[in-house]
């Protein structure tokens, strides 16, 4: 008996992408070792694969031999779909009758406009699954050896996009919340919102991580403190994606990295 096998002895039924139906599935941050088993099912059964430009090409490889990719993101300066054009490609696809899985980064309804994309397919009639995706700021902090959460440091943790619309957004109450800030979309505004935060009253001292590529073999991990975050990033040259992570919890990686080193020292002597 296969793993596969197994699995679906297990579950009972592996679930089925119907025709005329869209999965929108969550592809995890970049390693295949992180998809779902749901999103590895609707791989293997889609007819076409609508993706983002942050789905790795390794995944994309999983997709069954007779798969059709298509491209839905931002590519190279070249004008790209707007959302509406993205959802209204969707339905088009579900009318013709094929199965649709709709890929995207980590996880679908995390700072990935899947909710409008759900909110379409629902208005249209489309059946839709949405299927959860590990989101790249809990897979980054894990990745650097950062807990998210850490018992006696923080009992709340903070998601915040660092690009949006709301170029004034107030960021004093989350700086009053005294949570860890995990931010994603933040790489091009990293000057003036590591300003904007002391400005808040975050202690300039703060320790915080910037995690590119978080899964990938292009992995890259800077420490450093809230003040000196940005000039860090450019001395780096550190390219998004990336997640950055501020507060306490930081001071854990650093812990367990020489922790675990003496314990490979003692097992080697
Ligand atoms: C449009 S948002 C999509 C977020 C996605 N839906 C999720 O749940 O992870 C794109 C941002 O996610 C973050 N991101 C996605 N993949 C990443 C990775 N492998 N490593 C670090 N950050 C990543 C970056 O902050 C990037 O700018």
């Amino acid at each position: 008996m296969t793993a596969w096998d197994a699995l679906a002895a297990r579950r009972a039924a592996i679930p089925v992408l119907a025709p005329g139906t869209v999965w929108l599935a969550g592809a995890g941050p970049g390693d295949p070792g992180l998809l779902t088993l749901d999103a590895l099912a609707g791989l293997s059964q889609a007819e076409v694969i609508v993706h983002d430009a942050l789905v790795d090409a390794r995944l994309l490889a999983l997709a069954g031999e007779k798969a059709r990719l298509e491209f839905a993101g931002k590519r190279g300066g070249k004008p790209s779909a707007t959302q509406a054009d993205i959802s209204q490609r969707l339905i088009a696809l579900a009318r013709t009758g094929a199965r649709v899985l709709r890929l995207k980064g980590g996880d679908p309804f995390v700072f990935g406009r899947g909710g409008e994309e759900a909110a379409a397919l629902a208005a249209a009639g489309i059946p839709f699954r949405v299927i959860p995706g590990i989101t790249a700021g809990l897979a980054a902090l894990a990745a650097a050896r950062i807990p998210a959460t850490l018992r006696g440091v923080n009992r709340a943790v903070i998601f915040a996009a660092g690009h949006g619309a709301d170029e004034n957004f107030d960021w004093a109450p989350l700086v009053r919340a005294r949570a860890p800030l995990v931010l994603y979309m933040v790489m091009h505004n990293l000057e003036r919102i590591t300003a904007a935060l002391m400005q808040a009253g975050l202690a300039a001292d703060t320790p915080a991580a910037v995690i590119a590529s978080a899964t990938t073999p292009q992995e890259r991990i800077l420490i450093a403190t809230l003040q000196g975050l940005a000039a860090a990033v450019r001395e780096q040259k550190i390219d998004p994606p990336a997640i950055v992570v501020i507060g306490e919890i930081v001071k854990m990686r650093e812990r367990l990295l020489s922790e675990t080193a003496s314990l490979e020292s003692r097992q080697s002597s």
